[in-house]
C-alpha cells in the first residue's frame, strides 16, 4: 500500500541536519546514477510555470517526481510569487516498483513558518549541503542578504550546520529588517542584527547568504574578504528575456565574486546552461570563468572535486536549483518518518 502525506502531518519529525544528511545522499548518488535524473525541467508561459524535478536514488530505493506550478510578479530589478498551487511528490520505491507515497505539500524543517507560506522549505536544505561542505568549519559571522521566506529558511539551516553567533541581516526595507530581527531571534542563539547596507553583510563575515528575489547583484566582489564562503540562490528569468519582457538575465552576484572565488559549486552545471542562468552565463561570456570552472554538487560530496583548501579560499556555492535526486532522498526520509509514526493514510 502507497501512503498519502499531508505535509503538515510531518511538523516536528524531520530536524534540519536529518534533511541535508539526506540531501547529501541524494546527491552524492547522482554521481553514480547521472543518467537516473534530469535538470529540473520548466515550461512557461511569460509569467506561468510548471516546475519538474525528476530523479532517482538507488541507494535510498527512491525515484519519482515532484511538481510545482507558479505564477510570478516581475519588475527590472525584481520578482516575487503571484500565486502558488501546492507541491506534490509522486515517489516510488526504486527496486521493488512500488508507489511509496504521495505527499501534498513540502516538508515542515523549520521553527518560523508564517500560514499559507509553506511552499519551497526544500531550498535552504540544499544550500546548506553545499554550504556545509564549502564554508570554514569555525564560521561564526553570517551575512544575511534578504529578509523573505527564503532568508528565514537559510537563517536557521546556516546556524544548524555552523556554529554562527552573530548575523547581519540587510534588505532595501528597514522596516523588513527589523521585523524579520524580531520575528527570528526566537528560533536560532545567534545574535541578529539589521544593517543598513548591503556590505555590512558581506564585509568582515565568514558566510554571505544571498536569499533574495533580486534580478540585480546584490553581493560585489570588491567586498569580500578571505575565507568567506558565498551561497546565491536566484535563477534564471529565461523566459522573461526570449518574450521581451525584460532586457537582463537575473543576478544575485557580480561577475568580480566569480573572478575572486577559489572555488565554484552549482547545484547542477547542466541546469545553468540549460536556463541560461545570469549569474553563471553572463561571467562565462564575458570570459570571467569557463564552464569548467563550476563544479557540480554531486562531485563535491562525492569528493570528486575539491573544496575549501584552506582558510583563505574564497567559495561560492551556486544553488541553482533544486533538483529531483534531492527531493526523492527527502520522499524517503518523510515516507519512512511517516511509517513509523503512523501518520498519513494507506491507499
Ligand atoms: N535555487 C533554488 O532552488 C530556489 C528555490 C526556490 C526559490 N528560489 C529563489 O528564491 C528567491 C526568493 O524567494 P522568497 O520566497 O524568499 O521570496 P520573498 O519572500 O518574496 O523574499 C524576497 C526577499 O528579497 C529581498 N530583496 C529583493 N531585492 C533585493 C535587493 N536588491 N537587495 C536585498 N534584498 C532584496 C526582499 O526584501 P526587500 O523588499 O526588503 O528588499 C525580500 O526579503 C526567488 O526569487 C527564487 O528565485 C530559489
Amino acid at each position: 500500500m502507497a501512503l498519502f502525506i499531508k505535509a503538515e502531518e510531518l511538523k516536528g519529525l524531520i530536524s534540519i541536519t536529518e534533511a541535508v544528511d539526506a540531501v547529501e545522499r541524494g546527491f552524492a548518488s547522482q554521481e553514480d546514477h547521472p543518467l537516473f535524473s534530469l535538470p529540473r525541467q520548466r515550461m512557461l508561459a511569460d509569467d506561468r510555470r510548471i516546475s519538474v524535478h525528476s530523479g532517482g536514488c538507488v541507494p535510498l530505493s527512491v525515484a519519482g517526481t515532484f511538481v510545482h506550478y507558479e505564477r510570478h510578479n516581475y519588475t527590472a530589478d525584481d520578482q516575487s510569487y503571484a500565486a502558488v498551487g501546492t507541491r506534490v511528490y509522486v515517489c516510488y520505491d526504486s527496486e521493488t516498483g512500488a508507489l511509496l507515497a504521495v505527499i501534498a505539500g513540502c516538508p515542515p524543517f523549520y521553527r518560523r513558518e508564517a500560514p499559507g507560506d509553506e511552499f519551497a522549505t526544500e531550498t535552504a536544505v540544499t544550500s546548506a549541503v553545499g554550504t556545509r561542505r564549502l564554508a570554514r568549519a569555525d564560521a561564526r559571522v553570517l551575512g544575511l542578504i534578504g529578509t523573505g521566506r527564503q532568508a528565514r529558511r537559510h537563517l536557521e539551516a546556516m546556524c544548524a550546520i555552523r556554529p554562527i553567533t552573530e548575523v547581519r541581516v540587510y534588505s532595501r526595507g528597514a522596516d523588513h529588517r527589523r521585523a524579520f530581527c524580531d520575528t527570528m531571534q526566537p528560533c536560532v542563539d545567534a545574535e541578529l542584527r539589521p544593517v543598513e547596507r548591503p556590505e555590512e553583510a558581506a564585509r568582515n563575515v565568514d558566510i554571505v547568504v544571498c536569499a533574495t528575489g533580486s534580478n540585480v547583484p546584490v553581493v560585489f566582489g570588491r567586498w569580500l574578504e578571505e575565507g568567506v564562503h558565498v551561497t546565491s540562490i536566484v535563477g534564471s528569468n529565461k523566459e522573461l528575456l526570449l518574450e521581451g519582457l525584460v532586457s537582463r538575465p537575473r543576478r544575485e552576484l557580480d561577475d568580480e565574486v566569480l573572478a575572486r572565488a577559489d572555488v565554484i559549486v552549482a547545484t547542477l552545471v547542466q541546469q545553468g546552461i540549460q536556463d541560461e542562468q545570469g549569474d553563471l552565463l553572463e561571467p562565462v561570456r564575458n570570459g570571467v570563468i569557463a564552464w569548467d570552472d563550476v563544479k557540480d554538487l554531486s562531485a563535491l560530496v562525492t569528493g570528486k572535486t575539491r573544496g575549501r583548501r584552506n582558510d583563505r579560499e574564497i567559495t561560492l556555492f551556486k544553488q541553482n536549483s533544486d533538483q529531483g535526486v534531492g527531493y526523492m532522498a527527502l520522499a524517503r526520509l518523510a515516507h519512512d518518518k511517516a511509517r513509523a509514526a503512523g501518520i498519513g493514510t494507506e491507499f
